[in-house]
This record gives C-alpha cells, sequence and structure tokens, in this order.
C-alpha cells in the first residue's frame, strides 16, 4: 500500500520556504498538487516535495496553472536534465529542441501515445520522467489513464514473479513509431529487464509495455507472445489505474520508471494541444 501525505500549503504572500499541498486521487497512483508556481524561481523546499509527491505517488497533476517555455523548463528541471530526442518536424518547436509539441485536431490521422507505453522504453536510456503541459483541451474528452507498475508487479504471482525475474525483453521504437516518423530516421531497438528496480525507491516494477516492447528474449515466439498477451492484459487491471480529465492548463508529471499510460483519443475533430518536456533517465536496471 502507497503512504498517501497531505502537506499543507504555505499561506499566501508567505516569504519563507514554501510547502506543497499533496491530495491523492486514490491509494495507488496519482495526486493532485497545489502551491507551486513555476512563473518564479522554484524553492529548494517546494523542489524536494514535488520529487517525494512523485516517488510517493508516481504521477502528479498541476491544475490553473499556465506555464510558458520558461516555466515549463523550471517545471521539469526539478527532476532532473532535459533528455532531447530526434523528432518529427511537426512536433518540434524551433529553438527549443527539449520541446516536443503535442497537439491534435480534425485533421489528426493519429495522437501520441494511443497504445499503453512507458515513453521511449527503446532507447538504451529511456526519459525517467515526462512533464506535459496542455493549454487548450476538448469539451469533453482526451483523458491520459496512468498505471502503476509496481502493483502490476507485485500483484503477479510468486512462481510468475520467479521466471520473469532476470528475464530482458527486446522494446523496439519501430513498433511505436515505424509508421509515422520519416523512413531514413533511425529508431532505436533496446533489451531491458522485465523486472525494473527503481532507482530511488528500490522497488521492482514491471517493465514491458505493449506500445513498445516485441519480444522477450531468449524464447520461442510463441511463448513470448503468450507471455506477453497475458502481461499486456495484466497491466489494464483497473485497480492499478487513475484517470485523469484534464482541464485548460494543466499539467502531468509522471514517473516513466513505474508507470505506463494512454492518451485517449475520443474527442476527434476537436482540438487538444499542448507540450512535453522529457526528464533524462538511466539506462534501467
Ligand atoms: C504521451 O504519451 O506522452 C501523451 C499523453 C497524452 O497526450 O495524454
Amino acid at each position: 500500500m502507497l503512504q498517501t501525505t497531505t502537506i499543507e500549503t504555505a499561506p499566501r504572500g508567505e516569504t519563507g520556504p514554501r510547502t506543497i499541498g499533496v491530495k491523492p486521487l486514490n491509494p495507488t497512483i496519482g495526486a493532485e498538487i497545489s502551491g507551486v508556481d513555476p512563473s518564479q524561481p522554484i524553492p529548494e523546499q517546494t523542489a524536494t516535495e514535488l520529487r517525494q509527491a512523485i516517488a510517493d505517488h508516481i504521477v502528479i497533476f498541476l491544475r490553473d496553472t499556465p506555464l510558458d517555455f520558461a516555466a515549463h523548463q523550471r517545471l521539469a528541471a526539478v527532476f532532473g536534465e532535459a533528455h532531447i530526442a530526434p523528432s518529427t518536424a511537426a512536433w518540434r518547436v524551433e529553438g527549443f529542441p527539449e520541446i516536443t509539441k503535442m497537439h491534435a485536431d480534425g485533421t489528426s490521422k493519429y495522437v501520441a501515445g494511443e497504445n499503453w507505453h512507458s515513453d521511449m522504453s527503446a532507447d538504451p536510456e529511456p526519459p525517467m520522467g515526462s512533464v506535459l503541459y496542455l493549454h487548450t483541451i476538448p469539451t469533453l474528452g482526451g483523458d491520459t489513464v496512468f498505471a502503476n507498475m509496481y502493483a502490476a508487479w507485485d500483484a503477479l504471482s510468486d512462481t510468475m514473479r520467479a521466471m520473469l525475474d532476470g528475464l530482458t525483453a527486446t522494446h523496439d521504437a519501430v513498433k511505436a513509431f515505424g509508421a509515422i516518423v520519416a523512413r531514413d530516421m533511425e529508431l532505436p531497438c533496446t533489451s531491458h529487464p522485465i523486472a525494473r528496480i527503481h532507482p530511488v525507491t528500490g522497488r521492482k516494477a514491471l517493465y514491458v509495455n505493449p506500445g513498445y516492447t516485441t519480444k522477450i528474449d531468449g524464447m520461442a515466439e510463441a511463448e513470448s507472445d503468450a507471455l506477453l498477451r497475458f502481461l499486456y492484459e495484466h497491466i489494464k487491471d483497473p485497480r492499478f489505474q487513475c484517470r485523469f480529465t484534464w482541464s485548460p492548463h494543466a499539467t502531468a508529471i509522471w514517473d516513466n520508471r513505474c508507470s505506463q499510460h494512454v492518451a485517449i483519443w475520443d474527442y476527434f475533430p476537436q482540438v487538444r494541444s499542448g507540450f512535453r518536456i522529457q526528464v533524462k533517465g538511466e539506462r534501467p536496471a
């Protein structure tokens, strides 16, 4: 069971170190945060509390907080250095290589993240986290669902965990982006442990996802396919999840090392628009 804490927000106008408010969405994953103002330098005390909130709740949400690029960078920097990945021209923001445009409208043929995934898991060092800010949202729909991969790992039987622990799986970005990006763009393909140890909490998390994972290394194709099919069903258990309904100028910050998420595209042809910064991670252990 995750520990949940509510920290009082410092009174407005107070000049000393600020603290944040933390309101869990459920006992397993997700919390709404208050008391953070990324338009100003973020005090070290607040930064420490934000990092603790992510460690406790895996994904945190800020509402009613417009972010310009500087504020977005400041908020992301609380969690580490920006992860800069090659991206297609349509997603780039001129002069800001770390910022990716996230936009869908009535002309879109696809949206990012429509399949359960952990961001860029095919990279040798996938981003530890992502900071997604949306300024424009549809009148209804466009939620994002997040799932706790510690809970998914813990819910497997001892026998299943013993079999999977120590195995690796191949994550191939061609599965995620092959049909979308330019043919000559080089896409990573890497093997990672199926039970990933989180470097901050020391806990094991299930680290295979239908967006990127193509096979369990060392198994026959039929064995690997059957086991992955089971694990992909398992991660969708609603007990592991929270569902975030966006409001304009909300931000979601998640830890990719112990979660997966899916963006629900149920609002076509309406507009959903914003920007994302990813934070550098480490090689999964
Ligand atoms: C993503 O997968 O990074 C996008 C999530 C979203 O748009 O809700």
